[in-house]
């Protein structure tokens, strides 16, 4: 029973307000003590006091509302808790992993691009903040029933592709390549702007070099396409770990025969002009330096690769909206880019471009050209090491060590990104990060491993297991009712989510949920003689359980039975 649509709906039918705008004022109130609903009364007259009396005097008060109050220009809505109780624990004991799931996006495709780390490059912590909100996206989006696209747009293409056969012409050499692929080509990388501060003709071989490329020379192309299996091997081994899955790996280089096309279709709809050669659509008028489509020695850019991929994207897959997962550094480019498909006659709203802040460590910034990175995999690695180390530590007999320390290590990563708001800058910190307290994955993991351990426990020392016939007017502790409450309101927190690109939204209401829940298991026995009491707290246990490892698995997040 969905209680709040319930009450949207007879609060639209008494006021004649549209359902939708009852359902944008209607609140969860900050303090529990205020309701578990509120119904703002500004817009029904002048004196929104008397209209909210008004109003509870006209309700019929259903079963399913214990009590409703006026508050100042506010409506309240309590829930009757024994009901509250047993519609929500019912529901989640029988849908358990589909407790939260909707069909809002039936028959509706949404394209989402994330990762897209760059060939020959170190996969950088941008990439993982891409690769890990997009892959929450994804995974809320298919949860609502989109049917979803995950595209990784690699960076495959591009001048710096011409610095690298020029490169490797002159100083690579095949074994060293192959023995660790992408910190060779970076040193390389690094070698040729150490040369072109001396030499700066290199710079135009290098150009000359893209240019070859671009126009499908067998031999560059045969160099470049190792260069980008070698890289993308690696990144795997990285995917692997996070166990992300990507639909299509269209890089841009995919779109470098699209581009005349692409370019054509931009001036059939948008003016161009040529600027010192190159081809540029002008967006001064939008206060915008403009974006080039052809560089004066032709050779395409990032833009109008981007135009051709989104072009390609609505054609192939006729979305409702493509959303890109991309640093904020490229907003601007974003812009740009949105400009000129809107220009193109394209609507607005099929596209949006998923930002999000730095992600900085203690070490300082990095810089690809200078060879001052780090690498990902090592910090990932770095991660499951300690996450050993604290497990010999507490738990040496735990069984499949390796495999928690896996789930535990990644996981810690994953929320110490998702947990902050994306557009915010995240400070890297290990110590507080792995902490089994605090606001962190390992604890909502410990939390959900505590639950599975009390669930073991009471059917090998009671034989009691889980059942959904319960008193349900036993769980009557304020302990239990915050935990209800949290429980309850799960599938509306995965909703907003989806309406604001926000995991955030997620990871901190799995931190609410968990800590009122180890209230509750402080204040309140679970495992007593005292058989139907245990056998609701039981419930309340497994359905706390079922919630976090739900909510983990929309995060990308393992929940281990056991750590
Ligand atoms: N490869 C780019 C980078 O690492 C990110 C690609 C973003 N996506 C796009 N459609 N431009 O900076």
């Amino acid at each position: 029973m969905d209680f709040k649509k319930e009450i949207i709906t007879f609060l639209a039918a008494e006021t004649k307000l549209a359902q939708e705008e009852v359902e944008t004022l209607i609140a969860v109130p900050p303090d529990p003590k205020l309701g578990d609903y509120a119904f703002p009364c500004f817009k029904l007259g002048k004196n929104p006091k008397t209209e909210a009396e008004k109003l509870q005097a006209a309700i019929h008060k259903p079963d399913f509302i214990s009590r409703i109050e006026v508050a100042g220009p506010y409506l309240n809505f309590f829930l009757n808790p024994v009901i509250l109780a047993r519609e929500t624990l019912t529901e989640i004991y029988t849908q358990r992993k589909f407790y939260g799931k909707q069909d809002l996006g039936k028959g509706k495709r949404v394209v989402i691009e994330y990762s897209s780390p760059n060939i020959a490059k170190p996969f950088g912590i941008g990439h993982l903040r891409s690769t890990v909100i997009g892959d929450c996206l994804y995974k809320i989006h298919s949860f609502l029933g989109y049917t979803v696209v995950s595209v990784n747009h690699l960076g495959d293409w591009g001048t710096q592709f011409g610095k690298l056969l020029v490169a490797y012409r002159k100083w690579g050499e095949e074994k060293e390549l192959e023995k660790d692929p992408i910190k060779y080509l970076l040193s390389l990388y690094v070698k040729f702007h150490e040369e072109a501060e001396k030499n700066p003709s290199l710079e135009e071989q290098a150009r000359a070099e893209f240019k070859k490329l671009e126009d499908g020379d067998k031999e560059s192309l045969a160099l470049w396409e190792s260069f980008r299996e070698l890289s993308l091997e690696e990144f795997r081994r990285i995917y692997h770990l996070l166990d992300v899955e990507f639909d299509s790996y269209q890089g841009e280089a995919f779109y470098n025969n699209l581009l005349d096309k692409t370019i054509t279709s931009v001036q059939k709809k948008v003016p161009t002009t040529l600027s010192e050669g190159a081809l540029i659509v002008d967006l001064e008028q939008y206060s915008m330096p403009p974006l080039m489509l052809r560089k004066s020695d032709g050779a395409s850019t990032y833009h109008t690769r981007d135009v051709a991929a989104a072009l390609f994207r609505l054609q192939k897959y006729k979305p409702e909206k493509m959303v890109y997962v991309v640093g904020s550094e490229q907003k601007l480019h974003f812009q740009q880019l949105f400009k000129v498909l809107e220009l193109m006659g394209i609507d607005a709203s099929k596209y949006v471009h998923v930002d999000f802040g730095l992600f900085q460590f203690p070490e300082g910034k990095m810089s690809t050209r200078k060879g001052n990175v780090i690498f990902l995999e090592e910090v990932l690695h770095k991660a499951i090491n300690l996450v050993k180390d604290i497990i010999e530590e507490k738990n040496p007999t735990l069984h499949n060590k390796e495999d928690v320390a896996r789930m535990v290590g990644v996981g810690a990563i994953i929320f110490a990104d998702l947990s902050n708001d994306r557009l915010r800058n995240v400070m890297f910190d290990w110590d507080r990060m792995l902490s089994f307290e605090g606001e962190t994955g390992p604890y909502l993991q410990y939390t959900h491993a505590r639950a599975c351990s009390i669930l073991r426990k009471a059917e090998q020392e009671q034989e009691t297991g889980v059942g959904p016939y319960v008193n349900f007017s036993l769980l009557d502790q304020k302990e239990e009712a915050a935990v209800i409450k949290q429980l309850q309101i799960f599938p509306e927190i995965v909703v907003k989510v989806l309406q604001t690109d926000k995991p955030h939204h997620l990871a901190r209401h799995l931190i609410t949920a968990a800590q009122t829940f180890n209230e509750f298991y402080h204040a309140c026995p679970v495992i007593s003689d005292q058989k139907d009491s245990m056998k609701a707290r039981l419930l309340l246990v497994d359905c706390v359980r079922q919630v976090l490892e739900n909510g983990l698995h929309l995060l990308g997040i393992d929940a281990p039975e056991e750590m």
